[in-house]
C-alpha cells in the first residue's frame, strides 16, 4: 500500500483496511441456510412422519444443492400441538422423530460433510404440558408459581383479562383463564402455550441450561423462535390502538410494549454471552483454528422494521443476524426491489449482514405469489443467492413446490384451529396469505411417486402430497439442466467460488432500463454484475466492459460486446430473466 494523503487516499485507506477484515471476517458472514422442517422432510421407518435419522439420509441433498448450513424446526419432545413449536422437554427428542442419539448422529454426520447446524429455540413459550406449566398453574404458591406470567383479573371474581394484550393473531386476549389459579396466564402465540416468565432468574436459568445442552453437543447455533416477543412490559401497560402493516401481516395494536422491547435486547446479549462460553470448545467444520470459525451464532425471528431489528444486534454483543422478512411478501416490481435493498444495505452495513428469505414454514410459497410462473421464480432465487446478506431457502423452494391446497375443515395446523375455525372457504382462497400452515408443510418432493420418495410406497403420510410431484420433485429436476434445481445449484455453486458473491460489497447501479434492476459486488479485483429483469418487455443493461455470464436464468440472456449499431458492451435480457456476469477487470464504469 502506498501511503497517500487527502480525502481520496483516506477513504482508499479505509477501503484496504475494510478488504482486510473482510478476509478475516466469521463464517456466518459468508453463510447459506437450509431449512428443514423435520415433520415433512424424510421418513425413515415408514410411519408417515419425518423423523432425524430421515434428515441424515437426506443430507447429501443440501451438500449437492450448495448450501452450507442446515437449520432444523424443533423436534424435541412434545406434544405436536403446535408440531414442536410447544415444547415440553427442551432437553430431550420427541419419539416420532427419534432418540437424543439421532440429534447427535445428525450434528456429527452434518459436520462430517462440512454442514453446519442450527437447531430451533423456542424461548418465548413452552407447551401447557410442560411439568413446569403443569406445576406452576397448580397453585399460587408452588415452587413455579412464578415460571409464567400470571395475573390477576379485572371485574367481579376478576374474570376479565387483566389488561388488554392481544394474541399474535391479535382477534382474541392474549390471557387465559387458570382454574385452579382463579387467575388469567399469558398465552402470546396459542391458548397452549403460555408464555414464559423470563423476569423470573431461575427460568432465565433454567432456559440458559437448555441453551447449553445443545452448545455443548456441538450444535453451531439457533434460530430463536419468536424472539422479540420474550420480555414484556413490566408494568403490563394496555396497547394502543395503531395499524400498520409488519413484514406483510396486518397489525392492529401497537405492540411496541409487548414486542422487541429494551429488555428484550439485553435478553440477546445475555444469550451471545452463554454461546461465547463455547468460543475455545471444538472446532466442528472449521477451515482454521481462529474463534471466528468455532463461533456459535444466534439468528432472530424478530418482527418490525429494519432499524428496529439491528438493535438486537446490540453493536456486535447481540444475535449475529435477524431475519427480514419483507420479501416473504415481494412486489415484483423494480422499484420496490430495490428500495428493500437500498434500506436493508443502510441499516445493516459491514461488518453487518442483512438476510433474505422468501419462504419459510409459515407462509405461502413464493410459486403461488407470482401466479405459478416459474421464469419469475427463478429471477427471485437470483436475487436471493446474489444479494449481500445471508440467504435462507426453505425445503422444496428449490425444486418449486408450490401450495397443497388443505380445505380449512380439513387443516391440522392450530393456527385455523384456534383463530379461524369460522373462515369461509371461498374468503380463504382468496387471500393472499393463506391461513392454513398446512399447505407449505407437505412432505419433501424427491421422486415423482406417490409417496415421492418421502416414505415408503403405500404408507398414508402426515399432511397429502401435493400433485405438482410429477414435476416438482428433486429426481426429475436433477436430471434437467434447465430445471429449478439446476439453477439454485448453479447459483450456490457461483456464490462460493467467488469471493465477490459471498463477502464482497454492493453498490446498486444507477440507471437501468425501465423494468430492470442491477448491482455490482465486489471483493478486491474481482467484480460481478447481477442484472435483472422484472419487466414486460426484453431490456439491454450495459455492462461497462467485457464481462462472460456464470449464470444465467434464461437461454435467451444474451452478451453483446459491441457493434456498430450497439457501441456499448451490454447484456440482453428477455422479459422475467437475470443474469449473473463475471465482468473482466476492475473498470468502475457499470451503468454509466
Ligand atoms: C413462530 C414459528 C411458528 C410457530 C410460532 C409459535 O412464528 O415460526 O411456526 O407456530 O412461532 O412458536
Ligand atoms: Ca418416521
Amino acid at each position: 500500500m502506498t501511503e497517500r494523503s487527502g480525502p481520496t487516499g483516506r477513504s482508499e485507506h479505509r477501503r484496504a483496511v475494510v478488504e482486510r477484515c473482510r478476509a478475516m471476517a466469521p463464517w456466518w458472514h459468508s453463510m447459506t441456510v437450509y431449512q428443514v422442517y423435520p415433520r415433512s422432510f424424510m421418513d425413515s421407518n415408514g410411519d408417515g412422519i419425518g423423523d432425524l435419522p430421515g434428515i441424515v439420509q437426506r443430507l447429501d441433498h443440501l451438500v449437492d444443492l450448495g448450501v452450507d448450513t442446515l437449520w432444523v424446526s424443533p423436534f424435541f419432545t412434545s406434544p405436536q400441538e403446535d408440531f414442536g413449536y410447544d415444547v415440553s422437554d427442551y432437553c430431550d427428542v420427541a419419539p416420532e422423530y427419534g432418540k437424543l442419539a439421532d440429534a447427535d448422529h445428525l450434528i456429527e454426520e452434518a459436520h462430517r460433510r462440512g454442514l453446519r447446524v442450527l437447531f430451533d429455540l423456542v424461548l418465548n413459550h413452552t407447551s401447557h404440558e410442560h411439568p413446569w406449566f403443569v406445576e406452576s398453574r397448580s397453585s399460587r404458591d408452588n415452587p413455579k408459581a412464578d415460571w409464567y406470567i400470571w395475573r390477576d383479573g379485572r371485574g367481579p371474581g376478576g374474570r376479565k383479562p387483566p389488561n388488554n394484550w392481544r394474541s399474535v393473531a391479535e382477534i382474541t386476549s392474549g390471557w387465559q383463564w387458570g382454574e385452579e389459579r382463579q387467575q388469567w396466564y399469558l398465552a402470546s402465540f396459542l391458548p397452549c402455550q403460555p408464555d414464559l416468565n423470563w423476569r423470573n432468574d431461575e427460568v432465565r436459568e433454567e432456559m440458559f441450561r437448555s441453551v447449553r445442552f445443545w452448545l455443548e453437543r456441538g450444535v453451531d447455533g439457533f434460530r430463536l423462535d419468536m424472539f422479540g416477543d420474550i420480555t414484556k412490559d413490566p408494568e403490563f401497560r394496555d396497547l394502543n390502538l395503531r395499524p400498520t402493516m409488519v413484514g406483510g401481516i396486518p397489525r392492529i395494536w401497537d405492540r411496541s410494549p409487548i414486542q422487541n422491547t429494551d429488555d428484550n435486547v439485553e435478553l440477546a446479549r445475555e444469550l451471545r454471552a452463554v454461546c461465547r462460553e463455547f468460543d475455545d470448545v471444538g472446532g466442528p467444520v472449521g477451515d482454521g483454528p481462529g474463534a471466528a470459525d468455532r463461533e456459535r451464532i444466534l439468528i432472530g425471528e424478530v418482527f418490525g422494521s429494519a432499524e428496529q431489528l439491528r438493535r438486537f444486534l446490540a453493536g456486535g454483543d447481540g444475535l449475529q443476524l435477524v431475519f427480514l422478512f419483507d420479501f416473504l411478501t415481494f412486489r415484483y416490481d423494480p422499484k420496490w426491489v430495490r428500495a428493500r435493498i437500498e434500506e436493508f444495505e443502510q441499516t445493516f452495513p459491514w461488518p453487518a449482514q442483512p438476510t433474505y428469505v422468501l419462504e419459510n414454514h409459515d407462509r405461502t410459497r413464493l410459486l403461488d405469489r407470482v401466479g405459478g410462473d416459474v421464469a419469475k421464480a427463478r429471477v427471485l432465487a437470483t436475487l436471493l443467492l446474489t444479494l449481500r446478506g445471508v440467504p435462507t431457502v426453505y425445503q422444496g423452494q428449490e425444486i418449486g413446490q408450490s401450495n397443497t391446497f388443505i380445505p380449512l375443515a380439513d387443516a391440522k395446523d392450530p393456527i385455523v384451529k384456534t383463530y379461524f375455525p369460522w373462515m369461509p372457504e371461498a374468503v380463504n382462497s382468496r387471500l393472499k396469505e393463506r391461513l392454513n400452515r398446512d399447505e407449505v408443510r407437505t412432505p419433501m418432493q424427491w421422486d415423482p411417486s406417490p409417496t415421492v420418495g418421502f416414505t415408503e410406497p403405500g404408507v398414508t403420510t402426515w399432511l397429502p402430497v401435493n400433485e405438482d410431484r410429477r414435476t416438482a420433485n428433486v429426481e426429475t429436476q436433477s436430471a434437467d439442466a434447465d430445471s429449478l434445481l439446476s439453477l439454485y445449484k448453479a447459483l450456490f455453486a457461483a456464490r462460493s467460488q467467488h469471493r465477490a458473491l459471498h463477502e464482497g460489497r454492493l453498490d446498486l447501479v444507477p440507471g437501468t432500463p425501465k423494468g430492470t434492476l442491477a448491482w455490482v459486488r465486489s471483493d478486491g479485483e474481482e467484480r460481478v454484475l447481477v442484472a435483472a429483469n422484472l419487466g414486460r418487455d426484453a431490456a439491454l443493461v450495459p455492462t461497462g466492459g467485457p464481462a462472460s455470464v456464470l449464470v444465467a436464468t434464461d437461454r435467451a440472456v444474451q452478451l453483446t460486446n459491441g457493434s456498430a449499431s450497439l457501441p456499448a458492451p451490454s447484456v440482453w435480457l428477455p422479459a422475467n430473466s437475470a443474469v449473473v456476469l463475471l465482468l473482466d477487470g476492475p473498470d468502475d464504469s457499470v451503468g454509466a
